[in-house]
């Protein structure tokens, strides 16, 4: 197996994929679509971060590969239905910073209690203003957090070790942990919050879904806090709502629209300026150890895929995943959806003389995964005569 892993992936998952004998090569940063359409042929399994582009053109260049690991929690950057197609499985880390986001989401309920934001900014211009009034403790208080998710129930659990009432609302039936409380709509969470926290995924439903009407549902003086996604609440309503007073403070990571990359000025929100508002650049999830942990959950899915085929966790592939069978030889078969493949499969099967032992399938819109243990060593030879069926995308002998 040859690996090309770029934009500096931590070097737990590059060591992981090397103790595994496969060969990787490494750039520190992201390659421009020429660059990668010339190099990507050579690999079997590409690992990149939110940088690098995997167009069509550079899959129709990438003639071996097998597998993508975005090292990172997105996908956008990936053309996941031209891979499909392709019979390219693409991974991703979607739960290595849960906890780095919730361990800032209540550090930041916190500094919204205690206006720390302006306080440490006075001091830091020579100011002296000590004042309890506004300041409060969160032991009591009552915490609503929209999507109980991943990062939801990690809040919710460390919220309660901090004294707080917490309640959720989903649009999923999701097990409350501890003793947090379900809610059926969003608006009993708004109106018994003293602080509310986002943390729902960007999709049609939860665009602008924290707009003028549902901030005006917030208890008077109660906080908001979102580190989900830029477009979930109005910025403008955000900003009128707290130039009133009637909402205490703030806490935004995540914009409808951010800079590529870092910049030291120009970045404009209509937060900016704004009492008891803490504002920061999307680093919610951005630690050395969410850093780490991205590595090894991906590398680690990548080596499982090609020594099991198992596409668990893939976000283009059917999840199929099956348990080893001592002595049997496996095969995975990429084809496309189409009726009479299996039958097909099965006549080279049992034209090689084998049996199978195991046989797991499963189908999305395009494509359908096989995943089949054999009795007899003939993997190589039932892959070869697999190749030659107009349906099949990829085929490959473990
Ligand atoms: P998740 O998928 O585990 O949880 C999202 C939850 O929201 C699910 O339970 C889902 O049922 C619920 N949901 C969906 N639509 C809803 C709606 N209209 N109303 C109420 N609930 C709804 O996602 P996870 O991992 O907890 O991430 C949550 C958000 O955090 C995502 O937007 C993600 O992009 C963002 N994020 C931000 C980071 C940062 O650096 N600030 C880092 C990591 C994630």
């Amino acid at each position: 197996m040859k690996v090309l892993l770029l934009e500096n992936i931590h070097a737990v998952g590059h060591a992981l994929l090397e103790a595994e004998g496969f060969e990787v090569e490494r750039a520190d940063g992201a390659l421009k679509e020429e660059e990668l359409v010339a190099r990507i042929g050579d690999f079997d399994l590409v690992g990149i971060r939110s940088k690098t582009k995997i167009t069509p053109r550079v899959l129709e260049a990438a003639k071996r590969l097998i597998g993508v690991g975005a090292f990172c929690i997105g996908t956008n950057q990936i053309a996941l239905s031209a891979a499909v197609k392709r019979g390219v499985c693409v991974f991703n880390a979607p739960f290595s910073n849960t906890r780095s986001v919730a361990e800032l989401v209540l550090a930041e309920i916190v500094m919204l209690s205690r206006q720390l934001g302006d306080r440490s900014r006075e001091v830091h211009a020579g100011a002296w203003k000590k004042v309890a009034t506004g300041s409060h403790e969160v032991r009591g208080k009552t915490l609503g957090i929209v999507g109980y998710g991943h990062i939801g129930t990690q809040v919710g659990l460390l919220a309660e070790f901090f004294g707080m009432r917490v309640v959720y609302f989903d649009v999923a039936a999701r097990l409350p942990l501890g003793n947090v409380k379900s809610e059926a709509t969003l608006e009993k969470v708004l109106e018994q919050s003293d602080f509310v926290t986002l943390h729902v995924p960007e999709t049609p439903q939860t665009q602008g879904m924290m707009g003028e009407k549902q901030l005006q549902a917030m208890k008077k003086g109660s906080c908001l806090l979102n580190l989900s996604r830029g477009t979930v609440v109005d910025l403008d309503a955000l900003a009128s709502a707290l130039k009133t007073g009637h909402l205490a403070g703030a806490a935004v990571d995540v914009y409808p629209e951010e800079p590529e990359g870092n910049v030291s000025s120009g970045f404009k929100s209509p937060l900016q300026g704004l009492a008891n508002v803490v504002l920061t650049p999307h680093i919610g999830g951005s630690t050395l150890e969410a850093q780490e942990a991205i590595g090894r959950e991906v590398a680690t899915t990548l080596v499982r895929f090609v020594r099991s085929g198992a596409s668990s966790g893939s976000v283009n592939f059917p999840q199929v995943e099956l348990g080893p069978t001592p002595g049997t030889a496996r095969v995975v078969h990429v084809h496309q959806n189409v009726p009479g493949v299996l039958r097909d499969v099965n006549r080279i099967v049992s034209d090689q003389g084998a049996n199978i032992h195991a046989q797991v399938l499963s189908t999305s819109a395009d494509i359908g995964y096989l995943i089949m243990d054999l009795d007899q060593p003939v993997g190589a030879a039932v892959c070869d005569a697999m190749r030659k069926l107009p349906t099949t995308l990829s085929a490959r002998a473990l």
